[in-house]
């Protein structure tokens, strides 16, 4: 049996119990089995949660890019590692081996000496999903620079902030990005953000659009030039296992937002462990994870993760509408892919559209299908099951967050049997356990609570950038000694785990606790109803009562809308209870989303609240447009 690859249910139960008795033991021997070290750890393991504070792999010396690079020059080096698949179809695709992605990150990395950035210093990219991106996180990692990836989709302000609050050194950028139909000037958001800050001394802009872009004198480079005359061998920085590898930011429920540190050694084998098991990766697998690596999905599951293992992954520009919603399909099509990685809002938005544009496509390569971010309801599972896997994919829905590096609970396929809406079973070496209202563990099955992980993993977040204390207060607080996620869970009479939402998301209605997810659910039930989400508004009587704002499918949109909201109450009163009836029904083309694709409750909860003179900074949002239809049509 290797240690690296679970294959059936009986291994992964040996396992799990070896990764919870012998944790030190275990992570040893995964370290040590397959991944290249400059030098060995002295101690696998130290942690306080009190702190707290989290080592692992102390006194072991290695770079990262070395475990995704270099080591699989000479068995795979003319292996595609990146294949990139362009916004326009009829853009070729570029298969980029691990040859070549070795030597663009080399000279990439001596460009960025050669521009004063060095060990520790921190760097943000702020690119679309083109190859420079992964090139530009890699070459950070090579040199030991801290990258600091924000999504490009944020606006100035946003960017401004998460440069300031890390002091970057640099900012890497273009001269513009294509998503769908549009062209962004993604140069203008960095001039814009860049008169807000004062430490940035050079700015690099890579060409995608070819546009005429202005160049500030001194300080902006064009990037080509500088990668023509560098050298494509740069050696590796030697790192210390708990350096800090990258900031990424994550929004907090509150405040600024929070700059997570994820050091190198521990989330290396963290999530490349994970990335072989939960997608069980085999050597001539096309694996396609579509988030953006401006997030952590990104991250760990798209860049380290899979390179680590000399993966082939797919890196896709574009967005599932463009040129029309059969995209993704046609890209598993054309290029085979076998693992299929996304998110359970772009699954409902693609149901929407009808199975003409899934039909037209052979999916026959798929053999595993993913989902993550926020829990999958039971009607999205089922259709990505039979339309999309054909049931015969096994789903594997992983729980996770930012602040965790890698996924912590989910089926390892072909072995977990699967439920719909579960995320299953925590994988090795995590410890989750449901908390009550008063700090005390619930014991047992059949049973919810508040999900806390009671012992350290490889890639937990070390800190927040500059405010230790938050990071303590965050998630160390609630329950002491344990780690808070801030989900709701609930463990079933077989231990699966279901991840219900935040618990920041309860509404108390007439003294009872009602969670958002499970009403959502039941109305998306409803055969036009496409998606929904709900908030809580004072009442008189009740305390709360509840807001609905459901968007409709095009066959519900010729319906009479009163007759439509005593159908959805009517599956709420049946799946939850009468008490969950919703009080105010508001049909909406949209919901206000962040970037990531999580409604932003707290601007419907405003609006309901009718307090939408102070929404705050609203252009952070994938479709700020939405927002004054909804308040126009307010209930
Ligand atoms: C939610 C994304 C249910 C959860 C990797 C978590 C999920 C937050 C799932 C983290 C899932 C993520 N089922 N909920 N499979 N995956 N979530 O930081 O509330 O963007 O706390 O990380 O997304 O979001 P983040």
């Amino acid at each position: 049996m290797s240690t690296f690859q679970i294959k059936n249910l009986e291994e992964y139960f040996q396992v799990y119990r070896k990764s919870v008795e012998t944790p030190e033991l275990f992570w040893a021997e995964v370290a040590e089995e397959h991944f290249l070290w400059r030098k060995r750890w002295d101690k696998v393991l130290s942690w306080d949660f009190s702190k707290p504070e989290v080592k692992w792999f102390e006194g072991a010396k290695l770079n990262i890019t070395e475990n995704c690079l270099d080591r699989h020059l000479l068995n795979r080096g003319d292996k595609t590692a990146i294949l990139f698949e362009p916004n326009d179809p009829n853009e070729p695709a570029q298969h980029i081996s691990y040859r070549e992605l070795y030597e663009r990150v080399n000279k990439f990395a001596n460009v960025l000496k050669a521009q004063g950035i060095g060990k520790g210093d921190r760097v943000c990219i702020y690119l679309p999903m083109i190859p420079e991106l992964a090139v530009s996180v890699l070459a950070c990692a090579r040199i030991g620079a801290i990258h600091s990836v924000v999504f490009a989709g944020f606006s100035s302000t946003a960017l401004a902030t998460r440069i300031n609050d890390s002091d970057c050194k640099m900012v890497i950028t273009s001269d513009g990005s294509y998503r769908g139909g549009k062209v962004i000037d993604l140069k203008k958001i960095v001039d814009d953000a860049l008169e807000e800050c004062s430490t940035v001394e050079t700015v690099l802009v890579a060409k995608r659009i070819q546009a005429e872009v202005p160049m500030k004198e001194g300080r902006d480079k064009w990037l080509q030039p500088l990668l023509d005359e560098a050298s494509s061998e740069c050696a590796a920085e030697v790192m210390d296992a708990e350096d800090p590898l990258f900031i990424l930011y994550t929004s907090g429920s509150t405040g600024r937002p929070k700059g997570m540190v994820h050091t190198t050694a521990g989330y290396m084998v963290y999530t490349a462990y994970t990335f072989k098991n939960v997608f069980q990766y085999e050597e001539d697998d096309i694996y396609w994870c579509t988030a953006d690596i401006g997030w952590i999905t990104g991250h760990s599951y798209i860049v380290y993760g899979p390179l680590a293992n000399g993966a082939t992954t797919l890196m896709f520009e574009g967005v599932p509408s463009y040129p029309d919603w059969g995209r993704f399909w046609q890209v598993v099509e054309k290029h085979k892919v076998t693992q299929f990685y996304t998110a359970p809002t772009a699954i409902r938005a693609l149901a929407r559209q009808g199975l003409e544009y899934v039909e037209k496509y052979d999916l026959s390569s798929l053999k595993i299908l993913g989902t993550v971010g926020e829990p999958i309801n039971d009607e999205a599972w089922h259709w990505y099951n039979n339309h999309i896997g054909k049931g015969r994919c096994p789903i594997v829905d992983t729980w996770w967050q930012t602040e965790t590096g890698g996924i912590l609970i989910s089926p390892i396929p072909f072995s977990t049997p699967t439920k719909p809406t579960f995320a299953t079973l925590p994988l090795p070496g995590i410890q989750p356990v449901l908390m009550d209202t008063d700090g005390k563990e619930v014991q047992g099955r059949s049973v919810s609570g508040r999900l806390a992980i009671k012992f350290p993993w490889p890639s937990m977040a070390r800190t927040i950038w500059g405010d230790h204390e938050r990071y303590r207060e965050t998630y160390f607080s609630a329950f002491p000694g344990k780690y808070f996620t801030g989900d709701g869970a609930l463990r079933d009479a077989e231990g699966y785990y279901r991840i219900t939402g935040r618990v920041d998301d309860v509404i108390i209605v007439s003294g009872h606790n009602l969670g958002t997810a499970p009403i959502e659910a039941a109305i998306n039930e409803h055969p036009v109803v496409a998606e929904s989400a709900i908030v809580g508004f004072p009442h008189e009587i009740k305390g709360n009562a509840l807001y609905g704002y459901v968007i409709l499918k095009p066959a519900g949109e010729a319906l009479d809308p009163d007759a439509l909201r005593k159908e959805i109450n009517a599956l709420i009163a049946g799946q939850i209870g009468p008490i969950a009836k919703l009080d105010k029904i508001q049909f909406v083309s949209g919901l206000p989303k962040t970037r990531s694709g999580k409604i932003m409750r707290r601007i419907l909860r405003k609006i309901a609240n009718n307090d939408f003179e102070n929404l705050g900074d609203i252009s952070t949002l994938l479709n700020p447009e939405v927002v004054e239809e909804i308040i126009k049509n307010r209930l």
